[in-house]
């Protein structure tokens, strides 16, 4: 595995570097299935794929899928889905089938073997998982990626591509990707921003005793590259 850490001065040039990153596969051949993190960060991507490249990349070479998402209707603000349609989705032009959202307003477990189903049709294997061509991540101030939390560890190791989890806090039912579909993805990037990140990033890439209690720890490319993609602020405490 190819690992590395790439400091942008801020959110914008992150985002800026990341929708070139897009545009660059566009240009090569296949479909790029690409799962998109949810949470606040990824917004800034979208505005600028949207406003920036929206008429320099063919879209139809796509597919959009999601790491997790909030067990609440696609309507709703909580929802991934919405953010992603809202800032990216609906300013492209992209085949209805590309999209592959995860359904929150079902039951949770059904959409979590459903959507797993889902992956397995479509998505290329790899070591007998489902593997992105890139798959985006973010990371809480608790060290969580995607919807894996730290008091749910075992749904690294799950013989399930995706499961259901509870947010630990607000008890909020989530779908999640779990860990070795994270960890078979071709090309893994966090993109993780501000200095409320900072402390416990810090703490994981220094490997300090107990990092690898934190989610965002255990995510590892088994065969591709994990990049970091980090702004000033939540660098700020690496050496
Ligand atoms: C979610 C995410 C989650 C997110 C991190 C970072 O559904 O909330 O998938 O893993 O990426 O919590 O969120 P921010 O980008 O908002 O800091």
């Amino acid at each position: 595995m190819l690992e590395r850490i790439l400091v942008f001065k801020d959110t914008k040039a992150l985002c800026e570097a990341m929708a070139a990153d897009f545009w660059g596969m566009s240009l090569t051949q296949g479909v790029k299935h690409i799962a998109l993190s949810g949470g606040s960060t990824p917004m800034m991507l979208f505005e600028v794929l949207a406003n920036e490249f929206n008429d320099k990349i063919d879209w139809s070479k796509f597919h959009f899928w999601w790491g997790d998402e909030r067990c609440v209707p696609p309507d709703n603000d909580e929802s991934n889905y919405k953010l992603a349609k809202e800032y990216l989705l609906d300013h492209i032009d992209i085949p209805k089938k590309n999209i592959h959202r995860i359904h929150g307003e079902a039951i949770p477990e059904k959409e979590a073997q459903r959507y797993g189903q889902e992956m397995f049709r479509h998505l290329p294997p790899l070591d007998g998982w489902p593997s992105f061509n890139l798959l985006l991540l973010g990371m809480g101030e608790d060290g969580h990626t995607a919807s894996i939390f730290p008091n749910q560890m075992d749904l690294l190791n799950s013989k399930d591509f995706c499961a259901v989890a509870n947010h630990p806090v607000t008890g909020q039912k989530r779908v999640t990707i779990t860990g070795q579909v994270l960890n078979h993805a071709r090309a893994v990037y966090f993109m993780i921003t501000g200095a409320s990140k900072a402390e416990t990033l810090m703490k994981i890439i220094s490997q300090n005793t107990g990092y690898m209690s934190y989610p965002a720890a255990r995510v590892h490319a088994v065969n591709g590259s994990l990049n970091w993609w980090l702004d000033e602020d939540a660098a700020s405490m690496i050496q």
